[in-house]
């Protein structure tokens, strides 16, 4: 028997390769080169502890499941790294930006990991556990979801209005940039308790201002995000303390309308 018909490869959607390794019965995928045939052939209890073949199992369990049973090396959710330097968008701080992205933003990756362990929702898309998921998995799903499109939501590159079809959507809609920033900053600053401000786009291409209350994300409600404002406390209580507003007001000086211009397509 030849070493190729010994490997038993399938084509995957065109994207790698699936392996029955050689007398272990054992099956793992690899987007791109496949892993070395010596590997596989003596020592496929090894093949796991590089990052590479770590990465082809995700990818092997997120289509079969196969691989929960090394869940604690399959964290399927990761905190995103911050798109600016931690002392890039004063006056919001690098502390507040400590806890809320290495504290608060972490928990609720952790704890997504550990929610979703042997569930339906192992290795699905963080959007599809969104939109399908409820309560405590719902929870910590949003969250990661709304603080990662919140982070990049800031970092302003100078501009402080949006420009192109947005800029012009948001003239049709409010008449002015001026008064969408009205509206946004009004819902912002009264929504009750923690939750969030949304700008968003309906399914028939128009724009609105949304309140989410707690982890609420457009997506459960088949709009798409275009910029978010994060008003829990966690946000601006090290800088603004009580002052709601005045954290709203120093957002405008920091939006990324790149982003937000990028998500209204
Ligand atoms: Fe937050």
């Amino acid at each position: 028997m030849g070493e190729s018909s010994r490997e038993e490869r399938i084509r995957l959607w065109g994207v790698g390769h699936l392996f029955i390794i050689p007398g272990s019965g054992r099956r793992m995928c690899a987007r791109g080169p496949r892993p070395p045939l010596a590997a596989l052939r003596t020592e496929p209890r090894e093949l796991h502890e590089t990052p590479r073949e770590t990465a082809a199992l995700a990818f092997w369990s997120q289509w079969t499941g196969a691989g929960r049973q090394r869940k604690h090396k399959l964290m399927a959710f990761t905190l995103p790294e911050l798109p600016f330097s931690a002392d890039a968008i004063a006056p919001i701080s690098a502390e507040t930006l400590e806890f809320h992205h290495g504290k608060h933003h972490n928990a609720y990756v952790t704890n997504l990991n550990k929610l979703v362990e042997g569930t339906e929702f192992a290795g699905a898309s963080l959007e599809d556990v969104v939109k399908k998921s409820s309560g405590g998995v719902f929870n910590n799903a949003a969250q990661h979801y709304n603080h990662s499109f919140y982070w990049n939501c800031l970092g302003a590159q100078g501009r402080k209005a949006p420009g192109g079809a947005l800029g012009k959507a948001i003239d049709g809609k409010w008449g002015s940039f001026e008064g969408f920033v009205s509206e946004f900053s009004t819902k912002a600053a009264t929504l009750f308790g923690s939750g969030w401000a949304w700008l968003v786009k309906n399914a028939d291409g128009s724009l609105d201002i949304t309140q989410e209350p707690n982890a609420g994300c457009p997506l459960t409600s088949g709009k798409t995000p275009l910029l978010t404002c994060d008003v829990w406390e966690h946000a601006y209580y090290v800088d603004f303390r009580n002052a709601r507003p005045k954290y709203v007001e120093a957002f405008w000086g920091l939006v990324n309308w790149d982003f937000a211009e990028k998500n209204f397509g």
